[in-house]
């Protein structure tokens, strides 16, 4: 059975799955450390965790994941704040973009920065204090769009979650073989789940759940420690094998 990593830090924890994850983990009595650039929400979302649940805590910190030496510091003063991170979980992202070509690198660009350079940066503040503790659990949120090159406004998205899950892996076998550390790296990808992200796109709403169901299958499997796991296991875990192997021209009809 796994530990209880009791303390847990989530990026992007200001909406979407990282408030969604904070709601089922402080109502299994984790103590949270949220970050995002919003801070309006995370007090509020702090506030309403603190008189939903005894016993636990919750402290919240402004941080622009793009300005790296923020994450170390932010990190770093959150490991003060709780007495060490057991779980940190790099969950914020964007999913700006258009087709390659057509003038919208600044917009690609962006995306690229948050979700995989600022990505590294919070794998790189996470594992240098699992190193010291001799334990820990990365977790990284990934998307089903990784599976295969998306087109369109999804390309730069699919890339860095693609990304973002190698990085996640190339982790996992830096641990292979070592002895005496408690280090777990899960890399979650998830399907379509309610999120201000996806607000606005209406031909997922089929296959969409709501924040809470997606984020409770989030957490199961981030409990379980596992390697890896599509999210909700139904209808992701096979679509997602379908997608990884089908023709290029079904893949792009399919997103
Ligand atoms: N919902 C889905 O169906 C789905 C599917 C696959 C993967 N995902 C992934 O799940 C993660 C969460 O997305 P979501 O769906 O919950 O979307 P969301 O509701 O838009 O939440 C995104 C979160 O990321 C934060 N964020 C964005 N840019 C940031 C920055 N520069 N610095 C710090 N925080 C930043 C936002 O906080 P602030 O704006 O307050 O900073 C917000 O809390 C993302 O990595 C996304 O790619 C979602």
């Amino acid at each position: 059975m796994p530990v209880m990593r009791k303390n847990v830090l989530i990026t992007g924890a200001s909406s979407g799955l990282g408030a969604g994850m904070a709601r089922v983990l402080a109502a299994k009595g984790h103590h949270l450390a949220l970050t995002a650039r919003r801070v309006d929400r995370l007090e509020a979302l702090r506030d309403e965790l603190l008189a939903a649940h005894r016993g636990i805590e919750v402290v919240v910190h402004a941080l622009d994941v793009d300005d790296h030496d923020q994450v170390f510091a932010v990190f770093k003063q959150a490991i003060t704040d709780l007495g060490g991170l057991d779980r940190v979980i790099v969950n914020a992202g964007l999913g700006k973009g258009g087709r390659i070509g057509t003038g919208k690198f600044a917009a690609n660009r962006q995306t690229a920065q948050t979700n995989f350079v600022a990505a590294l940066a919070q794998c790189e503040a996470a594992m240098e204090h699992f190193y010291e503790r001799r334990a820990g659990h990365l977790v990284v949120i990934s998307s089903v769009s990784a599976m295969r090159g998306m087109p369109s406004s999804m390309t730069t998205y699919a890339a860095t979650k693609a990304g973002v899950a190698m990085l996640a892996e190339g982790i996992r076998s830096d641990l292979i073989g070592r002895k005496g550390l408690d280090i777990k790296v899960t890399t979650l990808y998830p399907g379509y789940i309610a999120s201000e992200m996806n607000d606005s796109v209406e031909q997922e709403t089929r296959l969409m759940v709501d924040t809470e169901t997606g984020c409770r299958a989030m957490v199961a499997k981030i409990e379980a420690e596992v390697a890896d796991a599509a999210v909700p296991s139904w209808p992701w875990a096979p679509l997602g094998q379908v997608i990884k192997y089908a023709p290029l021209g079904i893949v792009r009809r399919m997103v």
